[in-house]
């Protein structure tokens, strides 16, 4: 098993901006939806096998309402109306998890706001593998 960030501003982006001006953020920024349903990240992530593994975004949302999104993984939805509520300020930032099932080698991982609001704020994706191990050395 492995734990790997994935950052947001690494990330494919459709309707939205790498910013950096709300601190806190890992990396050199995070990445503001625009405020329209659809937005999306879409990371490109790889398992060293096939099984579940655990998605956590790390995210802030400086207004109160819920800005709810739907994970997919290689184009199929995984979860959906994911909360992603307020975290209080802008440069306050939370986790999410989402559990998810991954093929070995690489995955699409696609958040998509599903309101106008558009999605929060993200910094980024960690995964963390459950696949099994590959060598003596892990
Ligand atoms: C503010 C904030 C942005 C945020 C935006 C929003 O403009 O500075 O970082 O993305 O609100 O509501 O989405």
């Amino acid at each position: 098993a492995a734990t790997t960030v994935y950052q947001a501003e690494s990330a494919t982006v459709s309707q939205g901006v790498v910013e950096s001006n709300h601190a806190g953020y890992t990396g050199t920024g995070f990445v503001n939806y625009d405020n329209v349903s659809g937005s999306y990240v879409q990371w490109t992530v790889t398992a060293a096998a096939a099984g579940t593994a655990t998605l956590t975004v790390r995210f802030a949302n400086g207004t109160t309402t819920n800005r709810p999104m739907t994970i997919a993984v290689n184009g199929a939805t995984a979860a959906s109306g994911v909360a992603f509520n307020g975290t209080g300020t802008w440069d306050t930032w939370q986790d999410v998890n989402v559990t998810v099932t991954l093929n070995a080698g690489a995955n699409t991982v696609r958040a998509t706001a599903t309101t106008a609001n558009g999605g929060p704020n993200v910094d980024k994706l960690t995964v963390a593998d459950g696949g099994g191990t590959s060598g003596p050395s892990m």
